[in-house]
């Protein structure tokens, strides 16, 4: 909790004025059972009518002068809980961002997600309960307590036996619950998961007419939560009742008890009532510091999940006085070998391999051969298990990562735009770019044609996730936009297999004369792709099988004969 408060600081005065309205409004509270004895005891006892209209004055007042704190401290609490949460959210936001592929792969990205949402929505809505009925029901429990003793200190006793039992009940309920509301987060974690995944690959789940599959995953997501949550219901549906019926049996002991000194002449009725009044509040009381120590184990099951995100550090880390500049676009794996942090076996072993500033290599080879893998290693995506990956003459590892990341552009297999305008996703590249210089860049990429033909040109829309464009318009967009960073070194993994064999070959063509300064690696599934570069990499199975040019790897290699061979024939049959 400690770390949590001083993201609170900002409305630190709506989180001290919610407490002392509360307080307020629960003197209002006590105060009326007092002024009905009085009407009783003495107004109607005496049958003085003036006496029973000013006090019931009073006790309008009061109870209007109640509702104003009561209201007030409402919107208070709000304004501090919410702000509280969405503090929180910023703050583990930003920690999101900083983390490594490695992190997300660990947390997995739908628990983040429920963790920034709902995890903090529930820290948010616990706090603005701790502000109001965790202040209330002591103080009311406090104060009806003083004024029952008050009135009757032997009556009294009946809290003897009502307030520990239901102590014992409470802690009974904890004992349970506490795991519960845990189970809960992260079943709503798995839900969120089916959810993402079935979102966003729902053209795939029609084309394959996976609905009914993916109804069923959903279903038994929701389920699990269902009957979790329900666990923690009837739990409480079961302890409701039971705390109701020591509430009765204290006010049927209070009457029987009370009735007696009533008729004794030792207890007025009006006192009798004000007192069951009393009594009622205290055990309302307790009712609500249950209710409320509940919310506190379910915020403290969130508090938990948040905190363990604060408490991850990316493992991607800068040493101290990193290298700024990164000199020039050479790049070399010593004895490399890799293996991602959620697997124990090796996806890249023993790489060594000395790559020239200037430099276009292209690499090609099956499916999970590990050509993704190993290029990601360069901008520091993933750090290698073993061995050195060098940049410009120096370890990865002793440069600032964003100058790395800024000189090392990578043109991911997945590449996504972003909401927002095309200018606006040209900017990511560089924010300053004029837009000539995104004209140039888009006309590197061969983006330029289809980019000018909109009225809007620059000023279009991109949707989420680039939808309203093909697959080869967004890898020509990505392409200009890691262009516009004017990188010494750039790498295309697998950026231009939506692109036609024509457009592909301008493409190649300008890297190979506007852009032959800059270190380009071609990762390619076709040979046309590749074939130009200076030099090629056959990867198999997460090694380097040979390289070479390609009339070289023609006579050479085994692996790199064959895929020629099949795209050859497939050439013929198809284009
Ligand atoms: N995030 C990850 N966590 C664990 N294993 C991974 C991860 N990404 C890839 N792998 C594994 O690493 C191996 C190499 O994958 P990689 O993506 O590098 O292959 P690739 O050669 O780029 O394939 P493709 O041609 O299909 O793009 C595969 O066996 C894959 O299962
Ligand atoms: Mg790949």
């Amino acid at each position: 909790m400690k770390r949590l408060l001083p993201y609170m600081s900002k409305y630190k005065a709506y989180a001290i004025l919610t407490p002392i309205l509360m307080v307020l409004e629960v003197a209002t509270d006590i105060f009326i059972p007092f002024f009905m004895a009085r009407i009783v005891d003495v107004g109607i006892k005496t049958q003085d009518i003036d006496y029973v209209i000013k006090t019931g004055m009073i006790m309008v007042g009061l109870a209007l002068l109640g509702m104003f704190f009561g209201v007030l401290s409402a919107f208070c609490a709000s304004r501090a809980g919410h702000g509280f949460a969405s503090e929180l959210r910023l703050e583990t936001f930003k920690k999101v961002q900083s983390f490594s592929f490695g992190n997300l792969d660990d947390f997995s990205v739908s628990s983040l997600i429920t963790r920034l949402t709902n995890d903090i929505t529930t820290l948010g809505q616990v706090t603005v309960m701790s502000l109001r009925m965790g202040v209330r029901a002591p103080f009311m429990l406090m104060f009806a307590l003083i004024m029952a003793i008050t009135i009757n200190a032997q009556l009294t006793m009946v809290f003897l036996v009502s307030i520990p039992l239901t102590i014992v009940l409470m802690g009974f309920v904890f004992k349970k619950a506490g795991p519960i509301f845990s189970k809960i987060q992260k079943q709503v974690d798995r839900l969120n998961s089916v959810i993402k995944e079935n979102l966003t690959g729902i053209g795939v789940v029609k084309s394959f007419n996976r609905e009914s599959f993916e109804e069923k995953r959903f279903a038994v997501a929701n389920d699990a939560l269902r009957d979790t949550a329900l666990e923690a219901v009837s739990m409480i549906a079961f302890f409701m009742p039971i705390i109701n019926i020591v509430i009765y049996a204290t006010i049927i002991a209070v009457l029987w008890f009370g009735g007696q000194q009533v008729v004794q002449g030792i207890l007025g009725q009006g006192s009798l009532i004000s007192f069951i009044t009393y009594i009622t509040q205290v055990m309302i009381s307790l009712m609500m510091l249950s209710m409320f120590s509940m919310q506190l184990l379910r915020g403290n099951a969130s508090r938990k999940r948040v905190i363990e995100v604060w408490d991850t550090y990316s493992e991607i880390t800068e040493i101290d006085n990193p290298i700024t500049e990164v000199e020039n676009g050479s790049i070399e794996f010593k004895n490399v070998s890799f293996k991602y942090p959620t697997s124990n076996t090796n996806v890249l072993n023993n790489i060594n391999l000395a790559i020239q500033a200037g430099e276009t290599i292209g690499i090609i080879g099956s499916t999970g051969s590990s050509k993704s893998t190993l290029v990601q290693l360069i901008p520091r995506l993933y750090d290698a298990t073993e061995g050195e990956v060098l940049v410009g003459g120096h370890n990865v590892k002793d440069y600032s990562v964003k100058p790395l990341r800024d000189q090392v552009a990578f043109v991911l297999q997945k590449n996504t735009l972003f909401r927002g305008t095309l200018r606006d996703n040209m900017h990511w590249g560089n924010a300053d770019a004029t837009d000539a210089e995104i004209e140039v860049a888009l006309r590197q990429a061969s983006a330029w044609d289809f980019v000018s033909a909109f009225n809007d040109g620059l000023d279009h829309e991109v949707e989420e996730n680039g939808d309203n464009f093909s697959g080869g318009q967004k890898q020509r967009l990505s392409i200009a936009r890691a262009l516009l960073k004017n990188p010494k070194i750039i790498i295309l993994d697998d950026s231009t297999s939506a692109v036609d064999m024509s457009t592909d070959a301008k493409i190649q063509n300008t890297f190979a004369t506007d852009l032959k300064d800059i270190t380009t690696i071609i990762i390619g599934q076709r040979i046309s792709s590749i074939q130009n570069s200076d030099r090629i990499l056959v990867i198999h199975e997460g090694e380097i099988e040979s390289i070479g040019t390609h009339d070289q790897l023609l006579l050479e290699s085994e692996i790199y004969r064959e895929i020629n061979e099949s795209q050859a024939k497939g050439v013929g049959v198809n284009e």
